[in-house]
């Protein structure tokens, strides 16, 4: 059993959840900052005007980082960190805001310092925290405009950095941006309004809009890439997007159809037009007639427009037909057996149950389905924020370590046994952090940190990831 040479094993995180400081160095607002801050939208009523206070304190959680033996790191950048909007209210569309030299200077130093310390830095440009001011503008991702902007911010980043990084992820989960901002309202910029028309006056319902200038603003950024700058910097980019393996309740056909539904539904959105070049049959009839299409030119763009697959995953599923929400698919799913029994073991959050035979089961299907290699961005396990339990006993997380021995086992069998092509491990996450509407209340952190002073401390699961990457990467 083992690794490939060139594998990158490492840790994720995201620029809202960690960093703080939001208006030092001129970073103006993003949507989160907007939504944290209304009362009810956040389940602690904290926002990430803290968070790990990594902007001040990225030196030692880098040096964490190479203390858990990681050879990669995946960071996001924050848009309105870089980019200058601060004259914004005077821009109109189209106006290319200039480039924030104190935002680049910060995420220069974090590269430097990883590539210093032999580790590989990925970024991601997009990870749901879309500058305020192009939400004021025109409408953030509702409207087409902000494909022209995502480009220019993209190519600033791939300008300011792509020396020192040669991975790129250019949107995190879009479905979640797409559904849960959209249609659900619980994330930023929380519109439930999935049934009125796009500022546009495109008929389909919003969150397809969304979605589907998600799909053109990654396409048209890696189309920059690919022309302008892989040539000499010699990178490779793509997207990541969220599964989970869903599995049929019952060897019924109802429940194997509703399965490939909810796959398509989540899954498919992004990975089929990107992947194949158009949207999924399933969706396109769910959906009513509404999904917004692609001209020639941009399906040529869209097509082909990643290196690899970005893929975060957490759980499973068992799905059976019926329930009434598109964006699942219109399914019901489960973690209840028709025998009763459940079918993973349970975190505290509604949504997550540890079922590593489905991680094995999703790779394969995507590996079969999209044929290009897999980036495993994200992977973790959460446990409730207790404020009772001392320290000394939240950092044996014994939970967290059942998870990993379940999922990298699942990950070295994928590879060893069934031949699929994976070419990275990144663990969510490597700090506790703000997990958006949950606040502070679900860690998800390798590291715990007590929010009151700041202090990091690692828990017994960076010690195991960090031993089992040791034993099974194949050395140089
Ligand atoms: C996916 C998201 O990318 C990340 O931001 C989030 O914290 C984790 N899942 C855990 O929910």
């Amino acid at each position: 059993m083992s690794l490939p040479k060139d594998f990158l094993f490492g840790f994720a995180t995201a620029a809202y959840q960690i960093e703080g400081s939001p208006t030092a160095g001129g970073r103006t607002p993003s949507v989160w900052d907007t939504f944290s801050h209304l009362p009810g939208k956040v389940a602690d009523g904290t926002t990430g005007d803290v968070a790990c206070d990594h902007y001040t304190r990225w030196r030692d959680d880098i040096a964490l980082l190479k203390s858990y033996g990681a050879n990669a790191y995946r960071f996001s950048v924050s848009w309105s960190r870089v980019i200058d909007f601060s004259n914004a209210s005077k821009a109109s569309v189209g106006t290319r805001d200039p480039r924030n030299e104190e935002g680049i200077k910060f995420y220069r130093a974090i590269a430097e310092e990883c590539v210093r310390l032999g580790i590989k830095p990925a970024i991601t440009l997009f990870h749901w925290d879309t500058p305020q001011a192009l939400e004021d503008r025109y409408g953030g991702w509702r409207r087409r405009e902000i494909v022209g902007d995502f480009v220019h911010y993209a190519k600033v980043c791939f300008e300011a950095f792509g020396d020192l990084v040669k991975h790129w992820i250019t949107l995190n989960e879009p479905w979640c941006y797409s559904a849960l901002g959209h249609a659900y309202g619980v994330h930023a910029p929380g519109r439930t309004s999935d049934r009125t028309k796009s500022p546009e006056g495109n008929t389909a319902v919003e969150p397809y809009v969304v979605g589907h200038n998600l799909i053109l603003g990654h396409a048209y950024a890696v189309k920059a890439y690919r022309d302008l700058f892989a040539p000499t910097q010699k990178g490779s980019i793509g997207v990541t997007l969220d599964a989970l393996a869903y599995l049929p309740y019952d060897d019924t056909p109802g429940s194997e159809s509703a399965a490939q539904r909810a796959m398509d539904a989540r899954t498919g959105w992004f990975a089929d037009p990107i992947y194949k070049g158009h949207y999924p049959a399933s969706l396109t009839s769910l959906s009513g007639g509404v999904l917004p299409s692609f001209t020639e030119e941009e399906i040529r763009v869209v097509k082909g427009s990643s290196d690899f697959l970005g893929l975060n995953t957490y759980t499973s599923n068992l799905i059976q037909d019926g329930g009434n929400d598109p964006y699942n698919g219109k399914t019901k799913g489960g973690f209840v057996r028709p025998d009763g029994s459940e079918l993973g073991f349970k975190s505290h959050v509604g949504w997550l149950q540890a079922y590593p035979e489905g991680f094995r089961k999703l790779l394969n299907y995507l590996w079969k389905t999209y044929q290009t290699p897999i980036f495993v961005t994200e992977n973790g396990f959460p446990v409730k924020d207790e404020t009772s339990l001392p320290i000394e006993q939240a950092i044996h997380d014994t939970n967290r370590i059942r998870y990993f021995e379940g999922y990298t086992q699942a990950l070295l069998d994928a590879i060893n046994e069934d031949g699929v092509v994976v070419k990275s491990y990144f663990a969510w996450s490597l700090l506790d952090n703000f997990e958006w509407a949950d606040g502070y209340l679900t860690r998800f952190g390798v590291t715990y940190v007590n929010y009151k002073t700041q202090q990091r401390y690692p828990k017994d699961s960076a010690k195991w990831l960090k031993e089992w990457f040791e034993k099974n990467h194949q050395k140089l």
